[in-house]
């Protein structure tokens, strides 16, 4: 659609773009910037005007590089030393199947990690590293190795994993947001957020959301965009 190239040019020119799920899942809409040359003003952004969580989505092969588990595979390994992390399983999840986080990251350089030039530095070189890795084509162990070297965990980027077969397993803004990604030739890690009411207490309705996009000039589309763009029926949405 004229959207989705719309939001790829976006990319490609390192604007954002917005993704309104379907009202058949979240119903949220999030704003997303290519993690390519995050700065700390596209951060600044994400954080003041939408107010959800801070997310940094990225492709599954970028998850196999790098051995990143999900962390609620991960905790279901260690129910049995920590009683915990079994009485907190994931298994009721309200709005898809399974949960797309994997493990956190600061980068080393950074004080806290939550300012916005500490999220735009562990975005951004995660996005670059991200790139040189898949170009060299570096085993994994290589490349845990190059991750290690530059950043920690736990951080202040939450990182969403995309489901292997992305869009044809998972319709979430994880897969969405990468999907952009590899449309506009980028590395696929795209940092976005859910974008809120002003009280916080719903997501923002979507003919809001189209307002707000309107009025700052920024693309946006509907999951099913993305799923035709992808060659998924319209209907499988
Ligand atoms: C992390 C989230 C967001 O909703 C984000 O959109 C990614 O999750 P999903 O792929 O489940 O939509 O939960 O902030
Ligand atoms: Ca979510
Ligand atoms: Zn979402
Ligand atoms: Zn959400």
């Amino acid at each position: 659609s004229e959207g989705v190239k719309a939001c790829v040019e976006a990319f490609k020119n390192g604007k954002p773009c917005m993704v309104f799920d379907s009202a058949f899942r979240e119903g949220e809409t999030d704003l997303l910037f290519p993690g390519i040359g995050t700065k700390p003003e596209w951060i600044r952004r994400l954080r003041k005007e939408c107010g959800g969580l801070l997310f940094l989505a990225i492709g599954d092969e970028v998850g196999e590089m790098f051995g990143m588990p999900y962390l609620q595979d991960l905790f279901k390994e260690m129910e049995g030393s920590h009683a915990v992390l079994k009485a907190l399983d994931t298994t009721d999840l309200q709005y898809d199947s399974r949960s797309a986080f994997t493990v956190s990251l600061n980068h080393r350089k950074t004080f806290t990690g939550i300012t916005d030039k500490d999220r735009a530095l562990t975005t951004a070189r995660f996005a670059e590293l991200t790139k040189e890795l898949l170009d060299e084509k570096a085993d994994q162990e290589a490349c845990i190795k190059r991750l290690g070297e530059e950043f920690r965990t736990p951080g202040h980027i939450p990182v969403c994993r995309e489901s292997p077969g992305g869009l044809k397993n998972r319709r979430g803004h994880t897969e969405l947001a990468v999907s952009i990604a590899r449309l506009a030739g980028l590395a696929p890690v795209t940092i976005g957020a859910e974008m809120l009411a002003p009280e916080g207490d719903l997501a923002l309705p979507v003919e809001e959301a189209r307002a707000y996009a309107k009025k700052h000039g920024i693309p946006m589309v509907e999951g099913y965009e993305l799923l035709e763009a992808h060659g998924f029926a319209k209907e499988a949405s």
